[in-house]
């Protein structure tokens, strides 16, 4: 595991760096960068901020990567991005938003915002309202005609601040 930063141009991203929204990455912190997963991110504690958010068992580095190339195949659909600690090259923050293409509104898409988490260490630094901002340009720039997220009652106040607004409801079905 190496502790210096790697930067954009040494890694194998999921999607192009450019796609995501400049006056996002102009407002972040100095001591951290937001890119999109990178083939390598195992190993820089990607399940493990993601273990914040929900139960995360390790499948291995292979199995891993058999992921992101299988999710990288269906092309402009997910976009998964992390936000990394320039000073030990860890991921401190990771979100997805997955493009969603329908047969209604003119063949329109939705966007589908998922799994957000924020180190335990470094939640209230504005990083969660950064990975949303970015999310959302993203799915905004890909033509989404909405962008919808799912989340607890807990998370409502934090999704308002990031411009959200509760609608409808969630219905779920566990196998
Ligand atoms: N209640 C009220 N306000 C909140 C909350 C909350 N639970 N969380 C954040 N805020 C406010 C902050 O105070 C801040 O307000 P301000 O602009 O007035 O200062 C604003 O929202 C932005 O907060 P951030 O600092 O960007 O939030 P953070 O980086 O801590 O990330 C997150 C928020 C992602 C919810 C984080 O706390 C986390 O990882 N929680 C555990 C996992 C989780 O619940 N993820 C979301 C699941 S839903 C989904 O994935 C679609």
């Amino acid at each position: 595991m190496s502790s210096h930063f790697t930067p954009d141009s040494e890694l194998d991203l999921f999607f192009s760096a450019d796609l995501i929204p400049a006056q996002v990455k102009a407002q972040l912190h100095p001591d951290v960068h937001l890119r999109p997963l990178a083939s390598t991110d195992y190993h820089r504690g990607h399940l493990a901020v993601l273990s914040v958010l929900t139960i995360v068992s390790d499948p291995g580095e292979s199995e891993w990567l058999a992921q992101f190339e299988s999710m990288r195949a269906a092309p402009k659909t997910y976009y998964p991005i992390v936000i990394i600690s320039k000073q030990t090259d860890q991921i401190v923050g990771v979100g997805c938003v997955f493009i969603e293409r329908k047969f209604l509104r003119g063949l329109g898409s939705v966007g589908h915002i998922e799994d957000i988490a924020v180190d335990k260490n470094q939640q209230g630094k504005k990083l969660g309202l950064r990975i949303i901002q970015a999310l959302t340009g993203i799915s905004e720039n890909s033509g989404c005609y909405k962008t919808i997220l799912n989340c607890s009652n807990e998370n409502i106040p934090f999704y308002e601040k990031c411009g959200y607004q509760k609608k409808e409801n969630e219905m779920a079905k566990y196998a």
